[in-house]
């Protein structure tokens, strides 16, 4: 069987750790990458060629599918781009900064018949994926309430990242689209959402111009609720996804790693990653951030912890496995198609215009359906 040959656009902290995972598969090459500035160290070490633009790495006969790993703010164009030219795609969170861009990224894909997975990369870890089992086969009954939370205290910068500037990442509402995604993927898409909060604590030359405080409230219709809290501007750091249902719930630490059931009869604790060596390894980083808790950030100097390798390493071997002609499972289809990404995007573009009117609005009002 022939390799699947890979391309990689933007191989910064996080390009790099999809770059290694998909050349230690078997039948893989990461054929080419392109990045402006950091793609010398990672062609180096995958043997891969550097490109000079996303065009000239997206002609290519010899890649099949397209990795895009550059900032939040370009990725609509090497998506499209890949589209074009006839590539199935990976493409890493947040999909696009508005629904708008979503739309056409996955008309460029469903256009060509090529698949747009979207890297939401928090679905394959273990104990997200149990939860959702126990959910799915009624251990804790209707699911009535959700409550997400990442927060923490972003202290001065001596260089402020893009990550940190809203037109550039979208901010942490955007940046951090994991904990959205995953309250939708347990209770659908919301159909109202009302957002509070603003920048009320990192104002200056030392900080990007996100909102630091995001109090968010999300109505599913059928009297199912959700709450997100997501900022920088909290001294008690806290990173969790409580699932609430009329016979049992779930807490899933994000913080102190590990996974909780308690119903009536049952009271269980499970791992959140693949071993008990990697839930260590996130919950002593945490305990190590003190305050910052899950607001650290990499960068193209920085490397994937071991926890975050391993769901890397989960997801990249599924997208590879899509590539050499397994079928799409069940349990991942709405990051496949790219359909849950969107559906996350233009929850984030109610909530950013519910912010901004002051009022609550209807995620219909977004994606006109
Ligand atoms: N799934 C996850 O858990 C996770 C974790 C980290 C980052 N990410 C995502 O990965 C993407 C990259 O983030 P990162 O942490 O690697 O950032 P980074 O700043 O470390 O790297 C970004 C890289 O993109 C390059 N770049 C800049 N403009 C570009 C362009 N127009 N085209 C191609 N490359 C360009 C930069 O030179 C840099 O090397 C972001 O979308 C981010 O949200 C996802």
């Amino acid at each position: 069987m022939p390799d699947i040959g890979y391309g990689i656009v933007g191989t910064g902290y996080f390009g790099v750790a999809l770059g290694r995972a998909f050349h230690a598969l078997p039948n893989a090459r990461v054929v080419s990458v392109y990045d402006p500035e950091n793609a010398a160290p990672l062609a180096a070490e995958v043997g891969a060629c550097q490109e000079s633009s996303v065009e000239a790495l997206c002609a290519r006969d010899d890649i099949d599918a397209v990795v895009v790993a550059s900032p939040n703010w370009a990725h609509a164009e090497p998506v499209i781009a890949a589209a074009r030219n006839g590539k199935h795609i990976f493409c890493e969170k947040p999909i696009a900064l508005s629904y708008g861009d979503c739309s056409k990224m996955l008309a460029a894909a469903n256009d060509a018949g090529r698949i747009f997975m979207a890297g939401h990369v928090t679905q394959f870890m273990n104990g997200v994926r149990h939860a959702k089992a126990l959910i799915a086969d009624g251990t804790l009954g209707d699911i009535l309430y959700c409550r997400a939370v990442r927060t923490g205290w972003e202290d001065v910068q001596t260089e402020v990242s893009w990550k940190k500037k809203r037109d550039l990442s979208g901010g942490h509402l955007y940046h951090h689209i994991h904990e959205l995604d995953l309250v939708q993927s347990i209770m659908g898409p919301a159909t109202e959402a009302f957002m509070a909060g603003g920048n009320v604590a990192h104002k200056g030359p030392q900080f990007g111009d996100e909102d630091d405080l995001l109090l968010i409230t999300l109505g599913f219709g059928n009297d199912r609720f959700a709450t997100l809290e997501y900022g920088s501007a909290f001294r008690w750091p806290e990173h969790s996804v409580l699932i609430q249902g009329t016979k049992g719930a779930i807490f899933i630490d994000l913080q102190k790693a590990g996974v909780e059931l308690k119903t009536v009869d049952r009271q269980e604790r499970f791992l959140l990653h693949r071993s008990q060596e990697e839930d260590d390894d996130r919950s002593k980083i945490y305990a190590g951030n003190k305050t910052s808790g899950p607001i650290v950030y990499g960068n193209p100097s920085s490397e994937a912890p071991l926890w975050l390798q391993g769901i890397v390493e989960m997801e990249v071997e599924y997208f590879h496995g899509l590539m050499l002609g397994e079928p799409i499972s069940e349990e991942f289809s709405g990051l496949t198609d790219g359909s849950a990404a969107a559906a996350a995007i233009a929850t984030a573009d109610a909530l950013s215009l519910s912010i901004k009117e002051g009022r609550k609005v209807g995620v219909s009002e977004i994606t006109g359906q």
